[in-house]
């Protein structure tokens, strides 16, 4: 779909298969609602991800409902679910995918002798005819069948080709052989493709795949020499998110194979001047901050504060940059913002930030903007995107903060009067507590009984200056699941207590879609 595409046709493809939806959902505190994934999913398979990895569908009925709504909705990529090899799991994975044009099952089991012995209690024999079971139920559903080895890196290399062999013979047209814990390097992950390549003897009927987890920072280096071994498929999510220390970032591989194209002669379908809106769009639906000097997608990824380096810079961009903003989608602010903007300017400022919000949605957000342009001198990017992030994600919620006022101070106790609207009834309720946003989340928890422990409460400015806006993360967590909800505001209090709100209506929609306490893989 790219320019690049047509440019390097003559290379070999390497196939990207995002996996945000279920390996990045899956770890604390990155749930996402239905809505969320599917607007997520949307925005991938517009950028030209060839495979979506859209969840687990036997982890919940909640799971199982948005692979299934994203398959039906994906126009151009392949819906990937994912499934152990238990055939009840395989089974529901099948219906999941069932209505996607394009659907693949792509199940799992552990390899390495660790895991087989401790985490299934299973022989290898089991491990393989386990394998060879769920591969074939898979293809009686589709002739897509992704088969993974759980701890490839850790895996002894016999049994590996005797099981990949095996996989493959029973119709699994993807072998992927994950860097589950982290541990691999570059040099090892490539030598193990190159050995598994030749060692098994139907090893050119499969595509074979890079996973790779991140707890060495070495996810994106070991994914591309998994590629120099003779992959052609990488499984990575946006921002990196994922268990632990995540997986490998799509965003770093992508612009690494174009701009070292000289070295890394693959040609990947990715459009990379979205880049940097999918970066946005799921830091906004999981409330995870995009770390400041994160490679491409980092707030400091462009910014050049040193003397010697702008000097450079305004001699010739080549001199410190070496790929420009504008080929991720970070564009220099053409419009700036301000109370006397109208509503024509601020749909144009949006268009330009890649937000695409529907009338609705872009009236509550122009309002917000008209309120926040009045208390505030200069209107960034920054700001504006915090408030339409906010409103995108909590445009469906039961919840919202209708009037918060309080008493701080030296003279405690310190106060908080909170008016909710739940459900369309406006409740308020008085507490104290020690400190404001303790009497705060009290007001809370009185208006909007629950169980949720309260995780993380973190407070940044989004921009410099002492009116700038404060963007607010509360972390709650129930049954073992953890979920994030953030809160703008130039007034920090107000900015906490719809961080907790939205945490809690996060929390509603899961337990309402059956997800709290669900399954999850590694
Ligand atoms: O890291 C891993 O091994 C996984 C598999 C389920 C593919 O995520
Ligand atoms: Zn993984």
């Amino acid at each position: 779909m790219s320019t690049q595409t047509s440019q390097r046709s003559n290379k070999d493809k390497v196939l990207i298969f995002d996996t945000t939806l279920r390996d990045g959902e899956q770890c604390p505190g990155a749930t996402m609602t239905f809505d969320e994934k599917l607007e997520v999913a949307d925005l991938l398979d517009s950028m030209g991800v060839d495979i979506i990895e859209a969840g687990f569908p036997a982890a919940s009925d909640g799971d199982f409902e948005s692979v299934a709504e994203i398959a039906r909705r994906a126009k151009n990529a392949v819906i990937a679910g994912l499934s152990r090899t238990g055939l009840a799991d395989i089974d529901r994975c099948g219906e999941a995918i069932k209505p996607a044009r394009r659907g693949r099952i792509h199940t799992f089991i552990s390899t390495s002798p660790l895991h087989m012995s401790v985490k299934l209690g299973m022989t290898p024999e089991q491990v393989l005819q386990s394998t060879i079971d769920a591969v074939t139920r898979a293809r009686s559903y589709t002739d897509d069948v992704e088969w993974s080895a759980e701890d490839a890196t850790r895996t002894e290399m016999d049994f590996m080709c005797r099981i990949v062999e095996a996989a493959i013979k029973a119709g699994a047209t993807t072998i992927n052989l994950p860097d589950t814990v982290g541990y691999t390097t570059p040099q090892e992950y490539q030598a193990m493709f190159e050995t598994v390549r030749a060692r098994v003897p139907n090893s050119d009927k499969a595509i074979f795949s890079v996973h790779c987890h991140n707890d060495l920072g070495m996810a994106v280096a070991n994914s591309l020499a998994g590629v120099a071994g003779g992959a052609r498929q990488i499984e990575c999510t946006v921002n990196g998110i994922g268990e632990r220390a995540g997986n490998a970032s799509l965003e770093e591989i992508v612009m690494a194979v174009r701009t070292r194209g000289d070295v890394l002669p693959y040609e990947i379908g990715v459009e990379t001047t979205m880049l940097n809106r999918a970066s946005k769009l799921v830091a906004a639906v999981t409330s995870f901050p995009v770390q400041y000097n994160k490679a491409i997608v980092g707030r400091n990824a462009f910014a050049h504060e040193s003397g010697i380096h702008q000097h450079g810079m305004l001699k010739s961009a080549l001199t410190y940059e070496i790929m420009t903003p504008e080929s991720v989608g970070v564009s220099k602010t053409s419009l700036v913002m301000g109370k006397h903007s109208g509503r024509a300017a601020f749909r144009e400022k949006l268009k330009e930030m890649g937000y695409d919000l529907g009338e609705n949605a872009l009236n509550d957000a122009f309002r917000r903007f008209k309120d926040l342009a009045d208390r505030k001198k200069i209107v960034y990017d920054e700001d504006i995107a915090a408030l339409v992030d906010d409103e995108i994600v909590t445009a469906n919620d039961r919840v919202r903060v209708v009037a918060l006022t309080v008493i701080a101070g030296t003279n405690g106790p310190q106060s908080a009067a909170l008016t909710l609207d739940i459900d369309g009834d406006k409740r308020t309720h008085q507490a104290t507590g020690n400190g404001p946003v303790d009497a705060i989340f009290n007001a809370v928890r009185a208006l909007v009984p629950h169980s949720a422990t309260l995780e993380l409460y973190q407070v940044h400015a989004v921009t410099g200056g002492t009116d700038a806006q404060a963007e607010v993360s509360v972390r709650l967590s129930e049954d073992g699941r953890s979920v994030t909800g953030k809160g703008a505001d130039p007034d920090t209090l107000v900015a906490s207590a719809r961080a907790y709100v939205a945490a809690l209506n996060k929390l509603e929609i899961n337990r309402a879609r059956g997800k709290a306490g669900a399954l999850r893989a590694t």
